[in-house]
């Protein structure tokens, strides 16, 4: 079989990763081109083509693992306008355009996936697509960002927010800039993703009602975490004082958690690590799998 030829666009903590994977791991594919912000890094691979981004959609499936708004979008039209699959961790593109990059790919038949973008290493969009194919979920909730779930429960034990902070950038799990995290956009974004799939209609990040944790402080003893909740009506992202039998509760650090109800009260959780680089380019890996076996799916549809 030949290899399917990758156009990689990004190489920080989860681009260089899904590099190694891709180098190193079983599926049959070639990292052909590789747009970098930083050519001088000494990671980057010497048998891959270091080009500009827009040269990097020139492959069989385009990998995006470089965060921002626009440069994204726009390579992301390009390349499914051609038909060629788009396989991202960008959550804020997903948030922001999905509808018009969902409507895209239907159009050209082409393959949208982003199972990175939501749960790192832990399967929650397949998840919630599994059990939303017989059109019965009826809630969401869960723990969805790493670095907010870490800075609560370090307060909860009495380190300072600031301290607690510098440790989530320093253990690698916040964003560029943190506030996505402890402004609440990051579990915003994720829960739109999520919403999108469960009820089989696209939801921008506006829709959520976001309160994050910079004004929240934590008693000694009490269990406070961002909790992301929602039903088709109604998203909302805000601290909230969890009972310490809460399946939710349990969670300290990089672990997160989602709980999908259905129509009939039944509960499935899933749970694993939220961020990280091995464990979020692990989930890129699986998007291309996909691909390789054939499938061309798209996260969701346009509800039109
Ligand atoms: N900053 C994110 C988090 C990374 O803390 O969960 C994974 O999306």
């Amino acid at each position: 079989m030949d290899r399917l030829r990758i156009g990689l666009i990004g190489w920080g903590t989860v681009g260089s990763a899904l590099g190694r994977l891709v180098l190193d791991g079983p599926l049959p594919l070639r990292l052909d081109r590789l747009a970098v912000r930083n050519r001088d890094r000494e990671d980057l691979p010497e048998s891959v083509d270091l080009v500009a981004p827009e040269e990097a959609l020139d492959a069989d499936v385009v990998v995006e693992l470089a965060g921002g708004l626009e440069g994204p979008r726009a390579w992301a039209r390009a390349a499914l306008d051609r038909g060629t699959p788009y396989v991202t961790a960008n959550k804020a593109l997903l948030a922001t355009h999905g509808d018009e990059l969902a409507a895209l790919a239907e159009r050209r038949s082409a393959a949208l996936l982003a199972s990175a973008s939501v749960g790192g290493g832990t399967p929650m969009i397949e998840t919630v697509a599994h059990l939303a194919a017989t059109g019965d979920i009826v809630r969401l909730r869960g723990l969805v960002n790493a670095t907010t779930t870490f800075i609560l429960s370090a307060m909860g034990r009495g380190q300072a927010y600031d301290d607690a902070l510098r440790d989530a950038q320093e253990a690698g799990y916040a964003e560029a800039d943190p506030s996505f995290d402890v402004e609440g956009r990051d579990a915003a974004q994720k829960l739109a993703i999520l919403a999108s799939v469960a009820w089989g209609r696209w939801r921008p990040e506006s829709d959520v009602e976001t309160r994050g944790i910079l004004e929240t402080a934590v008693a000694p003893g009490r269990i406070v975490r961002l909790v992301a909740d929602g039903d088709r009506d109604s998203l909302r992202v805000a601290p909230a004082t969890l009972d310490a039998v809460d399946p939710l509760a349990v969670l300290e650090g990089v672990e997160s958690m989602l709980e999908i109800v259905s129509r009939d009260g039944s509960t499935v959780r899933v749970s694993g690590p939220g961020a990280g680089g091995r464990v979020t380019a692990g989930a890129v890996y699986a998007d291309l799998a996909r691909l390789v076996a054939g499938e061309r799916p798209i996260l969701f549809g346009t509800g039109t």
